[in-house]
């Protein structure tokens, strides 16, 4: 397990309710801090309102990392991107859990309930919190993507107007 100082931000939508529950049964079971900002059941709701909450706390560094499920994970991942200094990964094998780590420090992980099952779901949130950031090249390439973000924001690049 890495170091990772504070707690994980859950949060998922009705389609991901059970999973959402398994998972955190996993993470206490491992000793791992938890703050839940629902959905807490089966009524239908809107993943925006949930995706927010994490990815507000993980970008003003509340909390170290976030977990988001929907049905697909798509618009949880979408929703989190939104965010300055979030990095959401859309994960649904093993392999992209641990890459979304190792080169692009990840402090997210979106899932899809209806796309993977209980047990994968639960290899992919172990792998992603196993495996650390390689930093080096790939830290460069991860501060790459705020300044890039932050200079769309501020309006187009002055080299490319003249
Ligand atoms: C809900 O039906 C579904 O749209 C939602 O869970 C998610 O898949 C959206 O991306």
């Amino acid at each position: 397990m890495e170091d990772i100082t504070g707690p994980i931000a859950i949060g998922c939508d009705h389609a991901a309710y059970a999973l959402k529950e398994a998972i955190k049964k996993f993470l206490l079971q491992k000793g791992i801090e938890i703050v839940d900002v629902g959905t807490n059941g089966e009524d239908s709701v809107d993943y925006p309102d949930f995706g927010e909450k994490v990815a507000t706390m993980v970008s003003l560094k509340k909390v170290p990392r976030g977990i988001l499920i929907c049905g697909t994970g798509i618009g949880m991942s979408m929703v989190a991107n939104r965010f300055p200094g979030v990095r959401a990964a859309l994960c649904s094998g093993m392999y992209s859990a641990a890459m979304s780590r190792r080169h692009n420090d990840a402090n997210i992980l979106a899932l899809g309930s209806r796309v993977i099952g209980e047990g994968l779901a639960l290899e992919i949130v172990r792998v992603w919190l196993d495996t650390p950031f390689e930093g080096g090249r790939h830290q460069i390439r991860v501060n790459k993507i705020e300044q890039a973000t932050s200079q769309k924001a501020e309006g187009p690049n002055p080299g490319t107007s003249r």
